[in-house]
Parts: C-alpha cells; sequence; structure tokens
C-alpha cells in the first residue's frame, strides 16, 4: 500500500531509508550525568536490549544527536531517544526524540539572541550538550572536539526537514491520504489524468467502511456524486467506480447519496448512449445503492428505474450486462422475499416492523410485469454461459407469481425449456458417471425441472 502512494515521490535516499517501525524506548536507566564524554558506561546494567531475539547485556549508552547514528549490540539509549529499524542493513539506529528536538529549536533561539552564534549546527550541538550534561562545564579543549567532529556530521537543516517530511509521509494515516486525494481531485489546477488517478486511489481506500464514511463527512462523497456530470467518459466511469465501491454494504454512504441525487443522475448517464465500460460501472454504483435499502429502491422505481433497465437489456445485445440486470432484479426480489419470510421467526421489533413497513411499499413484482420483464428475462436463456442461465432461471422462478400466465403463453419459453431440460439430463449422466452426484449441472436439471412443473 506504500508503494501505492509513495510512488513518484520518492528519491533514492527515501529508498535507503524504508522504516518500518519508528519507536521509542524507556527502559534505559538515567545516563551517568557527570561524564563529560558522549558515551557513558553503566554501572550496573539492569535493563537490555533486544537483539535477533538475543538479550544483549548493555555496556554502553549511546548519546543521541539530530543524526541518525547506528547502533551497536549492546549500546542502550536515553528514555525519550527515537529508535528505528533501518530494513536496508537490519540495523538499528537512533536519534533525539521529538520533544528534545522541540527543546533544542527553543534554545537555539534563545542563546542566539544573546551572542553571536558561530554556525547554527555549533549552537544545536551546545544546546545538546548543556542538555544532557546538565550544567556540567566542558573543558575548552574537548568542547572543541566534540564540537568539530560532530560538526562534520551535521547535514544542513533543510536536509533533515525533507528527511522527517518524508517520515511523515510513510506513516500517513487513510484519513490524510484520502484528504489528499480529495483536494487532488477537486483541485482547479490538476489534470484530467491526475484527477482521474485520485478517483482510483480512493477507489482502493473506499472498500473499507471507516474511510468511505470518512470521504462522506470531509465532503469527498459530493464531490464524486457532481462529477458523475462530466462530459469526459473515463471521469464518467471512475466516479461511478468510486461510488459503488464506496457504497457497498455502507448505509451511511448510501444515505448520503441518495441525498445528493445520486440516483438520479446515475439512471441519467444508464439511460443516454455511453460506452458500455461506463455503463457496466453505473451499473455497479446502481446496484450497490439499492441493496438493503428499501428507501431508494422506492425510489428507484418512481424514477422509472425498471424502464432504464429495460432499454439496457435490449441494447445490450448478448453482452454481460444482460445478466448483471437481471441479477441486481433477482437480487432484489429475493431480498424483499427473505425479509417477509424471516419475520415469520424471529420477535418482530420496531426496527423490523418498520422495515417490512418499507419493503411493503415496493411493488416490484407486479412493475417488472408491467415493464415487459416477462418476456426479457427469459431471452436470457439463450446465452451459451450455464451460468447465464441458471441466473435465468431463478429469475424466472422468483417472477413466477405475476408472470406465469404469460410464461405459460409464451411457446418459445416452452420449447427453450423442454430443449435445455434434455441436455442437461444428457449432462448431469456425464456428471454423475465423473462420481459427482448434486453436481453443478444437476443443479440447473433441478431448477429446469421445478419451473416446467409450475408451468404445467
Ligand atoms: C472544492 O473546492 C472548492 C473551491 O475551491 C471549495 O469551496 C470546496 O470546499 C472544495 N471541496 C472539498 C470537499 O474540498
Ligand atoms: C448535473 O446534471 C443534473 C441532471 O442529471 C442537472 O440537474 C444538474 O444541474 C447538473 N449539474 C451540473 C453542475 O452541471
Amino acid at each position: 500500500m506504500f508503494d501505492r502512494f509513495t510512488k513518484g515521490c520518492c528519491n533514492s535516499h527515501l529508498k535507503a531509508f524504508v522504516i518500518l517501525v519508528v519507536f521509542s524506548l524507556h527502559f534505559v536507566q538515567a545516563l551517568n550525568q557527570k561524564s563529560p564524554s558522549a558515551l557513558t558506561v553503566v554501572e550496573s546494567p539492569e535493563s537490555t536490549v533486544e537483539d535477533e531475539g538475543e538479550e544483549t547485556e548493555i555496556v554502553e549508552v549511546v548519546q543521541p544527536t539530530h543524526l541518525w547514528q547506528t547502533l551497536k549490540p549492546g549500546q542502550g539509549v536515553p528514555t525519550g531517544s527515537h529508535v528505528r529499524l533501518n530494513l536496508q542493513t537490519g540495523q538499528r539506529e537512533v536519534r533525539l526524540g521529538e520533544e528534545q528536538l522541540k527543546y533544542l529549536g527553543d534554545k537555539h533561539r534563545q542563546v542566539e539572541d544573546h551572542q553571536q552564534a558561530h554556525s547554527f549546527s555549533t549552537q544545536e550541538l551546545k544546546n545538546a550538550l548543556k542538555k544532557f550534561k546538565e550544567g556540567v562545564e566542558l573543558e575548552t579543549e574537548e568542547e572543541k572536539k566534540a564540537k568539530e567532529s560532530l560538526r562534520s556530521q551535521f547535514r544542513p537543516l533543510e536536509e533533515l526537514k525533507k528527511d522527517m517530511a518524508q517520515l511523515d509521509l510513510l506513516v500517513e494515516t487513510d484519513s490524510q491520504v484520502m484528504a489528499r486525494l480529495v483536494a487532488q481531485f477537486n483541485s482547479s489546477s490538476a489534470t484530467l489524468e491526475e484527477r482521474l488517478k485520485a478517483l482510483l486511489d480512493l477507489e482502493y481506500l473506499v472498500h473499507q467502511v471507516d474511510n468511505a464514511q470518512n470521504l462522506v463527512s470531509m465532503g469527498g462523497l459530493r464531490l464524486v456524486v457532481e462529477s458523475l456530470n462530466s462530459t469526459d467518459h473515463r471521469m464518467q466511469e471512475n466516479t461511478a467506480f468510486v461510488l459503488g465501491s464506496a457504497l457497498s454494504s455502507n448505509p451511511v454512504v448510501q444515505v448520503e447519496a441518495v441525498d445528493s441525487g445520486a440516483l438520479q443522475k446515475l439512471l441519467t448517464l444508464l439511460a443516454t448512449p455511453r460506452p458500455m465500460a461506463v455503463k457496466k460501472k453505473v451499473l455497479f454504483a446502481v446496484a450497490a445503492l439499492l441493496r438493503h435499502f428499501p428507501f431508494a429502491q422506492n425510489h428507484f422505481l418512481k424514477l422509472g428505474g425498471l424502464q432504464v433497465l429495460g432499454e439496457l437489456f435490449r441494447s445490450a445485445g448478448g453482452g454481460a450486462l444482460r445478466v448483471r440486470v437481471v441479477t441486481m432484479l433477482y437480487d432484489m426480489i429475493m431480498e424483499k422475499e427473505l425479509i417477509s419470510q424471516t419475520g415469520l421467526d424471529i420477535i418482530p421489533d420496531t426496527a423490523h416492523q418498520e422495515r417490512l413497513r418499507q419493503y411493503s411499499q415496493i411493488s416490484l413484482l407486479p412493475a417488472l410485469a408491467e415493464q415487459g420483464w416477462c418476456s426479457l428475462v427469459p431471452e436470457l436463456l439463450d446465452s451459451p454461459e450455464h451460468d447465464w442461465r441458471e441466473k435465468a432461471l431463478r429469475a424466472l422462478l422468483a417472477m413466477l407469481r405475476p408472470c406465469q400466465g404469460q410464461f405459460r403463453q409464451d411457446r418459445g419459453l416452452g420449447a427453450t425449456l423442454g430443449a435445455l431440460r434434455e441436455q442437461y439430463q444428457e449432462l448431469v449422466v456425464i456428471e454423475t458417471s465423473l462420481g459427482e452426484e448434486g453436481g453443478y449441472f444437476g443443479e440447473i436439471l433441478d431448477l429446469l425441472d421445478t419451473l416446467v412443473l409450475r408451468l404445467k
């Protein structure tokens, strides 16, 4: 995932410092404050540091600076230091903790007011030493020496800042990433390509329920819905894709999407000529919007959704869009059926009563018959795909109530069912001879038998 979001931003320096863990260690005994040297021997070490599964005694405490320095086995660090694992070298590295760095910054400003600074890094060094030596004055020679050696290690502050910015980037949270992507998508200076890319990155994130809800609260969902209006086909496709993924099993997003007029826009996209790729994603978004959301389903019917889907089915030729449309309708029928059935088993509570009431207002089956679906769905049986035929059969069974009369009179359907039965009886014989009782073809044959029986 990091790969995805740090791509294009990383120089080789950052790659050399891919950091798995940045953490503070709080286990080392207070360092000996009397010693003027940078390294201090701890006289009776009880704390230990883990090194590749082994416990190593701490024999030295390293005095951290601004710079990352490598920790050798047996070296410990003062409380509050930052320790990280360098994945390239497999070694631990230490530097001053955030608090201490901040302290340095403040002290630096005060000192500068009083005396001429030799250089920024020298002042920092002085303060670092003061902080850790707590008032112990250094011998001039030693001070000079220490300064010189540390100064040679100092990198320019700008470089340091860059490092820290990159560190921040690595630990960017999902919501930070999303805020960045939404800003990029909303930016008037971003190119179309950049905006399309931002959408795809968002799509990846909104599969997580929390992220999708975050998108709602940061106003990103409304932006996405508005962009369904774009005249660019790829923009239509990508916005519908983000929307569909954010909507999936996410009631908060579903409510917001209906509220921002997404359904009307999606249906408009479906009803007008578009490339197949756009229609597929739009249909995906519509299905996700309606699932387990009777309010939206009712709205869908009122907006003429079934008619739009009918046009889509007719214009889709033999394409996969037809089976998707039928599957979506089947899911809606079954959803309502299941709700009414579970009502028989459970102790009714008010939420369930309300759900029942909402579903009862959706007259999906009569509307399907009215819109000609009793003759449309049988067309799917002509497909050579077993899977498509299976879905068509299930849908036909689910639509029996309003369509039974029409099915019985449909000679074409009768002939198709007869031919398919023969075909699947043969396939079941083969299936059984291969040792597979109750296999997939057996399942399809059962559906055929049931349907034929119900149409007698
Ligand atoms: C998008 O940009 C407009 C204008 O710059 C701004 O008013 C709006 O708040 C932005 N929306 C989001 C969700 O960032
Ligand atoms: C987007 O399209 C809808 C119709 O679907 C229209 O009412 C609305 O004004 C359009 N918005 C923009 C910003 O073009």
